[in-house]
């Protein structure tokens, strides 16, 4: 058995310390958790949600903007299945604290379902890593060797409250002193919350362009070459080999599988190619969010990761279920060694109430959903209705020659990009997905434009809900509006999405226009009256003054609607 790696040496030596001093901390037998008082009868109220939820859905909008991906919060099978297993369960309302306080058996079980589903001999093999170092095995875990305490091969699951929370507690406590966060620019907020809170010097903090492969390489080979102060020299009065070139400290790589505001895909398996390669010791490691891909792609909606074959590459996945899945919640899928240590240190799985078991219940029947088959076709669907997006709007813009700034899709979706699927498909583009790593169509569509409030105005106008997103939420320059598609939409939705895109940019090209005529007779007029000084200069203006009250009718409907959408 090869030696433990610098990180697995570092957490396992903590964790035998807390053992030493009796303060290390364990997960109490779900079988032996406290049961919960029942409430007192004066405690039960009834409630308006039913009325809050009445008037919600009596606005009709089509939904292009919830993370609702599969619509399983609206489909009847799913309600039916989890009103059946909160009849038939034992609890269902809170748990009672913390899992480090109250072990709730449905929340242990969950996991053993979770890391089973996510590793078990369903997965796709994985090959060896070919560096010399084994960090992979078939069943998608990642570690060398087993300490006294915890295995550190063995693949393990742990539950938090919400992704936020997961990113928080892993980025805040895993990375070591000495260590380096490398991140790929558009990584959620919650990795930066983590980042910040880690024990990581602010100089071995390092963002790399988005999913730009030789940004990420140039700041690799910084820390490569990477020696802290005072360098460090061998006996014969050589320079030492850095940290990260020698293995002694650990790179972790923070990437999005798929990306939530450009519905870019992160290139997963060209980096973790170039991790290998570049640090044969094994020690830099890729932690993969997929929050927005889990239940849409690989096998059984497992993931882009396990679409891949990627698990045994992969230090920790983030899978939440707040998106696609319609409950609350997320996993961590990582290693036992891992799991042990946030455990032991990640604040916000500690210092927190966990998941209600009735949240427990909601997630785990949307993924019986998963595992029976039944969101494949929703998948499908949904991919589908992308490709049609894609392909009836950008033949719409080209003819009615809409310019980039009024409406435009990004680069990585049209047809002359390599990373374009979007024109193939579903079938096509999943084949073509799998191995070349090559992205299959995205439920995120960005609509580029620097109109991005009145464009969502007006097809709300229209009847639809598309949000625009703006900096500093995207970069300057990057304004949108962010349409996101669910296979409750149908395919007529998306034609009335597209209409509607077209109608509004091509009556916003043509004020556009109107006004540039009025100025340009303007500034006409004005050099005729200085050559012939009896020309009438009255023209030109009252015709700008028409076109500018024209344009504020326009522009006040769309403030009106704003108002009213407080958008
Ligand atoms: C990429 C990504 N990671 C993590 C999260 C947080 O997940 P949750 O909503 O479960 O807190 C989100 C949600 O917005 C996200 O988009």
């Amino acid at each position: 058995m090869p030696p433990p790696s610098a990180l697995e040496t570092k957490l396992s030596s903590s964790l035998i310390s807390r053992d030493e001093r009796l303060i290390r901390r364990r997960l109490p037998d779900p079988n032996a958790s406290i049961t919960l008082s029942p409430p007192s009868s004066s405690s039960t109220t009834t409630s308006s949600s039913n009325e809050r939820l009445r008037g919600a859905s009596n606005e009709r909008l089509i939904d292009f903007t919830s993370n609702d991906y599969l619509s399983l919060s609206t489909f009847p099978h799913l309600r039916k299945l989890f009103l059946q297993k909160l009849t038939d369960a034992p609890d269902i309302l809170g748990s009672g604290g913390s899992r480090l306080l109250v072990n709730g058996r449905a929340h242990s079980a969950f996991e053993t379902r979770l890391k089973e589903f996510f590793c078990g001999p369903t997965s796709p093999p994985s090959e060896s890593t070919g560096s010399g170092s084994e960090r992979t095995s078939g069943s998608g875990t990642f570690g060398r060797t087993a300490t006294s305490n915890t295995s550190t091969t063995a693949p393990a699951a742990l539950l938090f409250n919400s992704g936020f929370d997961a990113n928080v507690g892993f980025f805040s406590c895993i990375p070591q002193p000495g260590d380096a966060i490398v991140y790929d620019e558009y990584i959620h907020a919650s990795v930066h919350d983590g980042i910040r809170s880690s024990r990581v010097e602010k100089g071995l903090r390092r963002g790399f362009r988005h999913n730009d492969l030789g940004d990420l390489r140039r700041v690799l080979q910084e820390l490569k070459g990477y020696r802290p102060h005072p360098p460090y020299h061998t006996g014969t009065g050589e320079r030492a080999e850095g940290p990260f070139a020698s293995g002694t400290s650990s790179i972790f790589v923070s990437v999005e599988s798929l990306y939530s505001m450009d519905g870019t895909f992160s290139p997963l398996k060209s980096i973790s190619d170039i991790l290998e390669e570049m640090f044969p010791h094994g020690n830099a490691y890729l932690i993969v969010d997929e929050a927005h891909a889990t239940g849409i792609y690989g096998p059984q909606g497992r993931g882009r990761v396990a679409e891949l074959g990627l698990e045994g590459k992969v230090l920790a996945r983030l899978h939440t279920f707040g998106k696609a899945l319609a409950a609350t919640g997320a996993v961590i899928i990582t290693t036992e060694l891992i799991r042990d240590y946030l455990l032991n240190y990640a604040r916000s799985l500690i210092y927190t109430t966990s998941l209600s078991y009735a949240n427990i219940i909601a997630a785990d029947a949307s993924f019986d959903l998963l595992m029976d088959g039944t969101t494949e076709s929703l998948s499908n669907h949904l991919l589908n209705l992308s490709y049609h997006l894609v392909s009836t709007l950008l033949p719409h813009l080209e003819s009615k020659k809409i310019p980039p700034r009024i409406l435009s899709l990004p680069a990585h979706l049209l047809p002359s990009s390599s990373q374009s699927s979007h024109l193939l498909t579903t079938q096509q583009a999943r084949v073509k997905a799998h191995p070349a790593d090559t992205p299959p169509p995205s439920p995120i569509i960005p609509l580029l434009t620097s109109l991005p409030r009145p464009l969502s105005s007006y097809l709300l106008s229209k009847g639809m809900n598309a949000r625009p997103i703006t900096w500093p939420t995207v970069p300057k320059g990057k304004d949108r509006v962010r349409v996101c598609l669910h296979s409750g939409n149908t395919l007529e939705d998306v034609d009335t999405l597209v209409e509607g895109c077209v109608e509004w940019a091509v009556d916003v090209l043509r004020k556009e226009e109107a006004e540039e005529n009025v100025e340009a007779k303007n500034r006409r007029g004005k050099r005729g009256a200085n050559v012939d000084s009896e020309e009438s200069p009255g023209q030109g203006i009252s015709e700008s003054v028409e076109v500018e009250r024209g344009s504020r009718g326009l522009g006040e409907r769309y403030v009106t609607l704003l108002l009213e959408s407080k958008l």
